[in-house]
This record gives structure tokens, sequence and C-alpha cells, in this order.
């Protein structure tokens, strides 16, 4: 089994995104077999398809990188890298601009809804982004890659690529990677509304528990979330209508891995002004220790570099052999 996951570099990472997504990528690490390989790329190549500050991008990928170390990607077991440093991404996604079809493209929902009404505006990148996507997959043979709804689409794109490649050129090259649903991840809502997720564009700090975030501060937006006097119910579906209060309900379950109908027959019949204290104190405890390692790690930014160095070497001996197939198989 080998699986290519690729990440946004993004800045200034919260619950949402750790509950939603980062402990994903950490447990299957930690459920690959001998034999297996998991590649966590950082996709500062996808990320230039809209405009991006130099500089802010170069803080992004290191702080992304630090986050995912901090938060349990063992960079001696997974091969954590930014797709930049992997010339044979870039590479392999030409050799397969003369496979891919316009059509194709242009029936990506991603596409339609990015470039919207302003497709001449549009970058040609935000255009042929899911080439690179597919050459990202079958640059390495990949078995399995990690997919959301939104990224279905985008798969079946990289299978047709490598169908179509491996008949026109009468070669078996190409893999085709199958999706890896992983258990259902849970949605996190903003502290101050229960009907928006949270998010990092929400202004209100008040709003999203960031992983940079101190225990007191974590503490004090868990107390300030908005919630109601009402006390607790014994049964979910009575919480259907309580929003915010369903969220902190969630977030307390995920943080102890506990069906959330479990916990709330813990609290049934109290308020939050005891649920509260008991939620600040898990979450302190949980992502404490994580900010500490991203402390730690953001000090020594160089070292977080070099250990994107190393995954970027380790990612090329196994990404090598395949660009070369490709250009043999193209007369190159
Ligand atoms: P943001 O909304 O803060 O900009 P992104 O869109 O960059 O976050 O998402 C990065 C990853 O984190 C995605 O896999 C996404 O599904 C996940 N994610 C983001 N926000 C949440 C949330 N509130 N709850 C659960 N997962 C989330
Ligand atoms: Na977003």
């Amino acid at each position: 089994m080998r699986i290519v996951s690729g990440i946004q570099t993004t800045g200034n990472l919260h619950l949402g995104n750790y509950l939603g997504a980062i402990r994903q990528w950490v447990a299957m690490q930690d459920a690959m077999a001998p034999g297996d390989d998991c590649l966590f790329f950082l996709a500062d190549l996808h990320a230039l398809t809209v405009h991006q500050e130099p500089a802010a991008l170069a803080d992004a990928t290191i702080e992304m990188a630090a986050t995912l170390m901090a938060a349990g990607i063992d960079t001696d077991r997974s091969i954590l890298f930014n797709q930049a440093r992997v010339p044979e991404h870039a590479e392999l996604c030409w050799l397969l601009q003369g496979t891919a079809r316009m059509g194709w493209l242009n029936r990506m929902t991603q596409w339609k809804d990015k470039a919207g009404k302003n497709r001449e505006g549009a970058s040609v990148g935000l255009f042929t982004y899911p080439v690179l996507q597919a050459a990202d997959v079958l640059v390495y043979n990949a078995t399995h890659v990690p997919v959301g709804e939104d990224q279905k689409q985008h798969l079946e794109l990289a299978r047709d690529i490598a169908t179509k490649f491996n008949t026109d050129f009468g070669v078996e090259l190409f893999a085709l990677p199958e999706p890896l649903i992983s258990a259902e991840a849970p949605r996190i809502m903003s502290l101050r509304d229960g009907s928006a997720k949270m998010s990092k564009s929400d202004p209100s700090d008040m709003s999203r528990i960031n992983l940079i975030d101190d225990d007191d501060a974590i503490a004090g937006k868990i107390r300030k979330a908005r919630t109601d006097a009402e006390p607790l119910p014994d049964a979910l579906d009575a919480l259907a209508d309580r929003p915010e209060a369903r969220n902190l309900l969630t977030i307390y379950a995920v943080l102890e891995g506990r069906a959330p109908a479990d916990v709330l027959g813990e609290f049934t019949g109290q308020g939050f002004g005891a649920f509260k204290p008991r939620l600040a104190d898990l979450a302190v405890a949980t992502l404490g220790p994580i900010r500490d390692r991203l402390t730690r790690l953001l000090d020594d930014r160089a070292a977080v570099a070099a250990e994107l160095r190393k995954g970027a070497d380790r990612a090329r001996t196994l990404a090598a052999p395949t660009l070369r197939a490709a250009q043999q198989a193209l007369g190159l």
C-alpha cells in the first residue's frame, strides 16, 4: 500500500483543521504495515494557481510542516516534503498535458466554481491544476489517495489520464490509484456561531482555537463560547436545534475518542457552567503538548527545512524511475 496525500500550505491552523484533517493523516501513518509508504506533501506548487506573497508562502510551508510534525507526523516513518523540491511532479505534469483532454478539464466542477464567470482572467494553472494532481499521485504509483467528496472527480481524472497514457503508448506504466475513504471526519463549528464552520478566515479570533494558542487562550475561548442556559438533555436528538451546544459536545467527544451520546450521558442535567471547565481541561491536555512541540519546532525553522529536504530526497528516489519510464514511453 502506498498512500499519497497533498496538503495546502496555509498558516495558522486551528482545532477544526486538527480534528477534521491532520488527525486523520496521523492515523493513516500509524495504521501503516511494514512495507507500506505514506507520502505527505505540502502543495506549494498548487498554491501558485492564485497569487501568493513569496515570503508568506515560504513561511506557511515551514509552519505547515512544523504543525504536521507537532501533531504526530513522524518524518522517519512518513515521507514529508514540499512539492517544489521534487521536480518530478512538475515534469510529469507536463508529460501528461499531451494526454489530458480540454473537455475533461472543462468538466471539473472545482474549475467551474473557482473560475466562475471570469474564465478569461483565471490563471492557466487553475485550469490545469488537476493534471498536476494526477502527476502528484501517478509519479509514485500511489495505490491509495485519501479524498474528500470535493476531490473525487479529480482522482477519477487521474485514473482517466493514467488509462489513456497506458493505452496510447502501449505500456503498463501507471497504476490506477484507489480512493481511500477514511472514517467520517467531524465538522467543527465556530465557537461564536454554531451554523458557521470554524475557519481561519473568520474575522473573530474568539471563533476558533488556534493550534498555537496558549493554555489561557484555549480555556478563555471555551469559557466565552456561545451557548444557552438550558441544561444538557439525555438524548442527542434534543440538541438538534441547539447547534452551539451540540458543537461543544462534539469537540469533547472527538478529543476524548468517545461517542457523543456516551459523553452526553455523563453530563445529562448539568449546565454549561459545569461542562465548559471540563472541556477546557480536556482541550488544554490534548492541544497543549502539540502547541509546545510546535513552538519548539518554530524556534528552529532551519531544522524543519532540513526535515523537508530529507523527505524530498526520499520522495525523489521513488519518483525518478517513474518519470524516466514515462520519458522512454514518449520517446524522450
Ligand atoms: P479553513 O476553512 O480554515 O480555511 P481549509 O479550507 O484550509 O480550512 O481546510 C484544510 C483542511 O482542514 C481540510 O481538509 C478541511 O476539510 C479541514 N477543515 C477545515 N476547517 C474544518 C472544520 N471546521 N471542521 C473540520 N475540518 C475542517
Ligand atoms: Na478555506
